[in-house]
């Protein structure tokens, strides 16, 4: 049998072709447009998603035995906003997870709603990129539009839609709009009626791992495949990916390194940091986890190389760096501002430390020094709440750099375990589909037969101190910055 892994990302559609010995057989990837139609908004159009998914589903299965496909399931970009009319159509772009246009409602959540209550109402607080900020700002902005809603749907659950047509979500997404009751996994009453929405608008959730439905005739007929392919919920791309690098059960850790950074621990019992500061989410496997998120990791060094160094070969770029911990520049990876742990939409990226003797090497350098830092600072909350971590699996397209790879383990001082294929939220949401296909009997049980750790990249104790002494240096300038940012972002 042969299972489908969609990973619904940022800047691509990435499909994977999986046997039920977890074998890829095949990877498609598919671009799209981002939009950023103010500074610091960020959207997408749900019909790009669809038309590259259904050409990805075409190209990856053109040379494989279509009849064998059994099910498909999703790894899906978090918290964006998709709302459908009545005629299901589309009525506005999806306002992504790393759009920062809700800072009024974010604070009018935490603030006079008030954080106690939020994370009693569903374990987090309000973070710009959330769903329910979105829902407050159309209709504030754009009544219209609000008025209009029949469906509100993360980025992953419409493509099921299409596929299925089952109004459906997961519990681990659905924990990121702020409108589920995350202990409880059920929609939070309160938060519906702070919002002004119906449970009816709502999607239908299920586990993970649970099949929704099958394939509609007419998208079986458009993708050449049986009818009787069944469609699994699927997950967060943060809980796929820890799915596809056997970061499941209790107290493991995985890091993805995509456009966002993700520090992610998975826990058999449901927990809360105290100060929020951390998410608090349902897992993939039927269980919980905690979750610090940067919004730009990987994509800072694709900005630098791509906008400002102008070249694609990122690997030469990183060849010519050796003087790992001493290096003086420093960069604040805030280019889209930031989640965890800082919750401000008004951040920005900077560099310092420059003199006449800096190298483009130090500052690229800099950029990766930088995003390993950030991720120290979601990890450091996790260690003050006496979660032990010593070691982390890794994913995404930043975990391909062996350099950034060494330099993560010695700034986290943590050993960073390497699996056979980085693909995180692809597999994960193929292995998703193996369960809910009867092929394995739990999530658990799947990772621990399919993920195979392929080495470990250990932090090195000289190394470690000298990372210790320049994080020391790295923390205390945010908060130096953090009034100027404000005043730099002022309308
Ligand atoms: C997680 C988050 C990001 C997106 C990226 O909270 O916002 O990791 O899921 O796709």
């Amino acid at each position: 049998m042969l299972y489908i892994g969609i990973d619904l990302g940022t800047s691509a559609i990435k499909l994977l072709l999986m046997d039920q010995e977890g074998k890829i057989c095949n990877i498609v990837s598919k671009e799209y447009p981002l939009y950023f139609p103010h500074p610091g908004w960020s959207e997408q159009n749900p019909y790009d998603w669809y038309g590259q998914m259904v050409a990805g589903i075409r190209e990856l299965t053109a040379d494989c035995d279509r009849s064998a496909v059994a099910g498909i399931s999703f790894g899906g970009q978090m918290h964006g906003l998709v709302v459908l009319d009545e005629q299901d159509q589309v009525i506005r772009p999806a306002i992504l997870w790393n759009d920062g246009r809700t800072e009024k409602e974010t604070d009018y959540l935490n603030e006079v709603i008030g954080k106690k209550e939020l994370s009693r109402y569903t374990a987090n607080i309000a973070f710009a990129g959330f769903t329910a900020p979105k829902i407050l700002w159309m209709k504030a902005n754009e009544p219209e539009n609000f008025a209009r809603i029949s469906k509100i749907m993360l980025p992953k659950d419409y493509l099921a839609y299409r596929l299925s047509g089952t109004f459906c979500t997961d519990y681990s997404d659905a924990s990121g709009m702020l409108l589920l009751d995350v202990e409880h996994k059920c929609w939070s009453q309160e938060m519906l009626r702070i919002c002004g929405i119906q449970e009816s608008q709502l999607p239908k959730l299920y586990e993970s791992y649970e099949a929704v439905g099958t394939l509609k005739a007419e998208e079986a007929a458009q993708l050449g495949l049986p009818e009787t392919v069944k469609i699994i919920a699927g997950a967060g791309d943060n809980a796929a990916a820890a799915v596809g690098t056997g970061t499941v059960g209790d107290g493991k850790c995985n890091i993805s390194l995509g456009t966002s950074g993700t520090i992610f621990i998975s826990s058999r019992s449901f927990r809360v940091d105290e100060n929020n500061a951390l998410h608090s989410f349902a897992h993939a496997d039927g269980n919980y986890h905690l979750m610090g998120c940067m919004l730009s990791a990987a994509s800072c060094n694709k900005w630098w190389m791509d906008e400002i160094l102008r070249t694609t070969d990122y690997a030469r770029e990183q060849e010519k760096i050796r003087k790992l911990g001493e290096n003086p520049v420093f960069y604040l990876p805030y280019l889209m501002g930031e989640r965890s742990p800082h919750n401000d939409p008004r951040a920005r990226a900077t560099f310092t430390g420059m003199t006449m003797d800096t190298t483009r090497e130090d500052m690229t350098q800099a950029v990766l020094e930088g995003v390993a830092f950030g991720l120290r600072d979601s990890l450091e909350v996790a260690r003050s709440l006496g979660i032990p971590i010593e070691r982390t699996k890794i994913c995404g397209g930043g975990a391909k750099s062996p350099l950034w790879k060494t330099i993560i383990a010695n700034v986290l001082n943590l050993k960073v375990d390497v699996i056979e294929s980085e693909e995180g939220p692809g597999y994960g949401g193929a292995i998703l589909a193996a369960v809910g296909c009867g092929e394995y009997e739990s999530v658990e049980a799947a990772a621990e037969k399919l993920v195979k750790v392929t080495g470990t990249v250990e932090p090195d104790p000289e190394l470690a101190a000298k990372y210790e002494k320049q994080y020391q240096k790295f923390r205390k300038i945010y908060p130096a910055l953090k009034d100027v940012f404000g005043m730099l972002t002022e309308d």
